[in-house]
């Protein structure tokens, strides 16, 4: 398993009221998507740099990984994203190797990839995705 490129880059912020106009004024980009993802209870806004975008992420629900990470640790880089192909060998490939994954199977993430995690205790405390384009 090898990623391809990094896809995105995965930030928490309290109020996407507040981060996105910030984003688009200080840095001159577009946010060309906003979409919740009802599962992971967050709404997500979307700009790019470049190939690698920025995922904004706002928690929908205190109880939600999000909420979680924003009560525990506040606003900051949530997760990196790797792009691969074959995500669900590349699961299966890392859980057998003793990689502890958090997703051992591939679920619908935003922007209608396929994503898995895997545990940040695995990846030197950076909470790691990695995601396929099914339609790629
Ligand atoms: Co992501």
């Amino acid at each position: 398993m090898k990623p391809t490129h990094i896809e995105h880059i995965g930030i928490a912020v309290n109020d996407l009221n507040e981060a996105i106009p910030f984003y688009e004024k200080t840095f001159g980009l577009e946010c060309y998507a906003i979409e919740e993802v009802a599962e992971q209870k967050v709404k997500t806004a979307f700009f790019k740099i470049g190939d690698v975008k920025i995922e904004l992420l706002e928690s929908t629900d205190p109880e939600g990984p999000i909420g979680k990470f924003l009560e525990k640790k506040g606003q900051g880089v949530h997760h990196i994203a790797f792009a691969v192909d074959g995500l669900q060998d590349a699961l299966t490939q890392l859980d057998a190797s003793g990689v502890q994954v958090i997703d051992k199977s591939p679920r619908k993430g935003a922007e209608g990839l396929n994503i898995g995690f895997l545990h940040p205790k695995a990846t030197f405390g950076v909470l790691t995705e990695l995601c396929e384009d099914p339609n790629k």
